[in-house]
């Protein structure tokens, strides 16, 4: 019972259970001020801090941290320096597997409703416009036939695909834009012969649909820009439900309101929860609030594992998913 955890944010339960089982639990009253975060963590008072994407664990906090473990309520972790951890012998954990339906749907849903311009419609019935069936009313686009381009192969963009195969739509893939690796048909598995794997130029040029299924890392950081954007379709449609940052939003803002591409659909932004100027002006959006994981059955497996995660870190052992290369002797 000597274990101690610091919960910088509210998680449901069984989350939160499993910590009080585990040891004594301190949840802040509200989010903390990287300081604060910084001061806590310093402290020597808790063994592990559960964290969310919002919580900035960088080299500098990590360097002067007293922690075994940093457990994340996320599957990504661009928010923690998982390398700076390593160097200061402090493990990692995530919550990878539960929310891969639950983030393919959101994706599914942001092609739907952008093709099927749903903002708009819900709008216009419910501002008393709607004057009955017409012919010619907020005519979309078809999904089935259409083009699906997934940058990224993980685990979402697998989920993905089968939604998209399942919508009669065509599948292409690029596994690790901007460079590419080859994608053998052991990996494709249940895909072989059902989507294709192309060059991320090509994937950028062909897709009526593209959406991104990337990490956060230097490498992916703004990968798609003014420049992929012009070389996009006119008619093409952006779904993004990995990260923000991977989408240079002001340039987005430009393409959209100069009709260089037709739609976005957004579940993430690059500088949360702030959107880019222009951005909730656009009609030809569909905008979300970073909702991929957000079911109740989801969220709390998140808070299970994410617990279990803190609870072995705690008790110095590696957690069931780890995310740095640290492994206790
Ligand atoms: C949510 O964005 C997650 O990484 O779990």
């Amino acid at each position: 019972m000597g274990n101690s955890f610091l919960v910088t944010t509210a998680i449901p339960d069984p989350g939160f259970q499993l910590l009080a089982d585990a040891g004594r639990v301190t949840v802040l009253p509200e989010p903390p001020d990287y300081e604060t975060l910084a001061a806590l963590c310093a402290s020597g008072d808790f063994d592990v801090v559960l964290t969310q994407l919002r919580d900035v664990i960088d080299a500098p906090l990590l360097a002067g941290a007293r922690l075994r473990g940093v457990s994340n309520f996320a599957v990504g972790y661009n928010n923690i320096d998982v390398d700076a951890a390593t160097r200061a012998g402090i493990m990692v954990g995530n919550t990878p597997g539960v929310l891969t339906d639950a983030t393919a749907d959101i994706a599914m849903l942001l092609i739907l409703g952008t093709a099927r311009r749903v903002v708009e419609g819900d709008q216009l019935v419910r501002s008393g416009r709607f004057h009955g069936w017409e012919p010619e009313l907020l005519l979309g686009r078809d999904v089935s036939g259409a083009v699906l381009g997934l940058a990224g192969f993980g685990r979402i963009a697998r989920a993905t695909a089968r939604r998209a195969l399942g919508f009669g739509m065509e599948v292409l893939f690029s596994p690790r834009p901007p460079s590419d690796r080859p994608v053998s048909d052991e990996e494709l598995g249940e895909f072989v012969g059902r989507v294709r794997q192309v060059p991320w130029e090509e994937l950028v040029e062909r897709s009526d649909f593209l959406s991104l299924h990337v990490p956060l890392s230097d490498q992916t950081r703004h990968l798609v820009d003014a420049d992929v954007l012009h070389r996009m379709k006119p008619d093409a449609i952006l779904i993004n439900t990995a990260r923000g940052p991977v989408v240079h939003e002001d340039a987005l803002v430009e393409a959209l309101q100069n009709n260089v591409i037709a739609a976005a659909g957004l579940d993430v932004f690059e500088d949360e929860p702030r959107l880019a100027p222009g951005l909730n002006e656009l009609h030809n959006t569909v905008l979300l609030p970073h909702v991929g994981s957000a079911t109740v059955r989801v969220r709390s497996e998140m808070a299970r594992l994410s617990a279990l995660n803190a609870v072995a870190m705690a008790e110095g052992r590696a957690p069931l998913h780890p995310v740095s290369s640290y492994v206790k002797a």
